[in-house]
């Protein structure tokens, strides 16, 4: 889906994600949502926030399951993914606070598996991801899910792309503050997720676009192993989408 810029696109996407809200809350119930980070889904929560705020939509029956956090990473940290997701839409919309679940920055090196294979349990016993939000490295990484990343992989530890390291570093202040490692959901539960939106905005993603899109399917870029997905949409504005 092509729109003209990122803040329509992300209106349409809200919209949707609303009714997939309402249609839950009307059959009693919850609505599991899979959150991804980074500045592609700012408008989309944004326009959330405003949703909510004005047109009363509630998220009550919300629960939400974050695609990765950097490792380590402390919780009020200005880089965690806790407290973007914080800023950008928990602190201004209802839902409960015991419904959020975001990967842990915080744990000692030999609790990471075991806090893992907890994160994949809790969204199963959740119902599984109705609809999972996703973004896209420069590099076609979904998540942390860098490439090299099997279509079957776990939630884990993952090394870093050095490109994904210089992404990140002018938050960072320069690379050699720049974490090495996070964790992130495996692909394996993102492909489980009923339902995916991939969001892209702009020329700098337009060919990494083109090869997840058009190309074959490839661990080198993981976002390509969605080609195999039942129900996805890639949502785009003109610029990014312009080497299709
Ligand atoms: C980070 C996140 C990804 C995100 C990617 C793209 O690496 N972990 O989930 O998709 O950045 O970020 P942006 O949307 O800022 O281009």
């Amino acid at each position: 889906h092509v729109f003209d810029n990122s803040a329509n696109a992300s209106k349409a996407v809200a919209q949707q994600i609303a009714a997939l809200i309402k249609e839950k809350q009307s059959q009693n119930k919850t609505c599991v949502l899979g959150l991804a980070t980074g500045s592609s889904p700012k408008s989309l929560y944004a326009e959330l926030v405003r949703l909510h705020r004005e047109e009363q939509l509630s998220f009550k029956n919300v629960i939400t399951f974050n695609l990765d956090e950097y490792y380590p990473m402390k919780a009020e940290s200005i880089h965690s993914y806790v407290r973007f997701m914080n800023e950008q839409l928990f602190d201004h919309i209802d839902i409960l606070k015991v419904n959020i679940h975001i990967p842990d920055g915080t744990l000692a090196k030999n609790e990471i598996a075991g806090f893992c294979t907890q994160y994949e349990d809790q969204i199963e016993k959740a119902g599984g991801i109705d609809l999972q939000i996703l973004g896209i490295g420069g590099n076609g990484h979904i998540g942390f899910n860098e490439s090299g990343s099997l279509q079957n992989s776990k939630t884990r530890l993952v090394a870093l792309d050095h490109s994904t390291r210089i992404a990140a570093s002018k938050e960072f202040e320069g690379l050699k503050h720049t974490p090495r490692t996070a964790i992130t959901l495996g692909v394996h539960k993102i492909m489980e997720a009923k339902r995916v939106i991939l969001l892209a905005w702009g020329e700098s993603k337009s060919a990494i676009i083109a090869k997840a899109v058009e190309e074959g399917l490839t661990n080198l870029v993981p976002a390509s192993f969605l080609q195999e997905h039942q129900h996805v949409d890639f949502v785009l504005d003109k610029e990014a989408a312009s080497k299709l």
